[in-house]
């Protein structure tokens, strides 16, 4: 019996050793300890044994499963250190080595147009204003003194839309002097900000785009004059184009101003000798502007005695396409990469 004892012992001692996985270390204590076991075995004859015998037995087959037990939980920690090691050294990360570069993003011109002129008007102390797009009649319309029956509503090719529940007209804004009176609504002078934005526009062909974007600015106090208008317009766009540019001042019309004008550059193309952008005539339009007209100042209640404002308007995509030299407008919006990452 204690030599059948021994030999478990150096079996199952060598085969804990052995085992190369939790699964196949419970398997041996299965058939080592089990009920059915070998030691269960062995210890079956123990009935036959005078006391001396079955005293030595027991004691040896108790030291045996307590070296056992050892054995086990040492063999167990080995394979977890083991697989532990395995991992980290598969999963291992050399955080030294430089990131693969991707593609890098790019602004989209518009934005980065659009950001250009914010950042030059906040530079002179207008700060940014926003408003909706889909916005009321009265914004839109009305309170920029054009009254519904007013021949310029046509020129704007309105998108309505259904009233709201209160009844009141609503429309996709043309244009973004609506933010002017959202500032100036419920405030007084002095006011002044830029506001930058998309305008809709039922019209789309070569040089049209139902959607087009706008930067609208306006200023009003006490004393102002167009004097200070031309010297903020120009400096703004020797500023935008970043050289010296001619600026000329054409009389224009625009129900929101009296008196109004045009604003032209020399063209950027030509130096002034005439050319197919400028269609031969050295100038580009690039803003409309003007004093705010009394009528507006009335209808944000605004004393039109006491103050007088001025207003400018621009289109984003013109300015765009002549910085950046890109001839298509429709290049805008189709999203090809190799257009937005070399006009960026
Ligand atoms: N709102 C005009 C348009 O969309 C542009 C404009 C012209 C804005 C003159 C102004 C302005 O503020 O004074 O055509």
């Amino acid at each position: 019996m204690l030599d059948a004892l021994s030999r478990l012992r150096t079996t199952a001692l060598d085969e804990l050793s052995h085992a190369t996985s939790p699964a196949e270390l419970e398997a041996i204590r299965v058939k080592t300890l089990g009920k059915k076991g070998e030691l269960t075995l062995i210890l079956r004859g123990l009935g036959q044994m005078d006391n001396e015998q079955r005293a030595t037995l027991g004691a040896q087959a108790n030291a045996f499963k307590e070296e056992f037990a050892q054995s086990l939980t040492a063999r167990m920690e080995q394979l977890k250190q083991a697989e532990l090691t395995q991992r980290l050294e598969r999963e291992w990360v050399d955080v030294t080595l430089p990131g693969r570069p991707r593609p890098p993003g790019t602004l989209h011109p518009i934005t980065k147009a659009q950001n250009e002129i914010i950042a030059i008007f906040t530079a002179m102390g207008f700060p940014p204003a926003s408003g909706p797009e889909v916005e009321s009649d009265w914004h839109n319309f009305e309170a920029l003194n054009i009254p519904p029956d007013h021949p310029a509503r046509e020129m704007h090719d309105t998108f309505y839309l259904p009233p709201s529940p209160d009844g009141r007209k609503r429309l996709l804004r043309t244009h973004t002097s609506p933010v002017q009176i959202r500032v100036m609504e419920g405030r007084q002078p002095p006011l002044r900000a830029i506001a930058p934005g998309k305008v809709f526009r039922c019209d789309s062909d070569l040089t049209h785009t139902p959607m087009f974007h706008q930067v609208e600015g306006f200023l009003v106090d006490e004393g102002v004059h167009f004097g200070q208008l031309k010297g903020l317009l120009e400096t703004f766009l020797i500023r935008f184009f970043e050289r010296p540019l001619p600026v000329r001042f054409r009389p224009s019309f625009f129900p929101f101003t009296e008196p109004s004008a045009e604003v032209d550059m020399g063209c950027l193309f030509c130096a002034g000798q005439g050319c197919r952008v400028c269609k031969k005539t050295g100038w580009l339009e690039v803003l409309g502007c003007g004093l705010i007209h009394p009528n507006v100042l009335t209808n944000v209640g605004i004393d039109r005695e006491r103050y007088t404002g001025f207003a400018f308007g621009m289109g984003v995509e013109r300015l765009a396409m002549l910085k950046y030299g890109f001839p298509d407008l429709r290049a805008l919006f189709e999203n090809d990469t190799r257009f937005l990452t070399r006009y960026a």
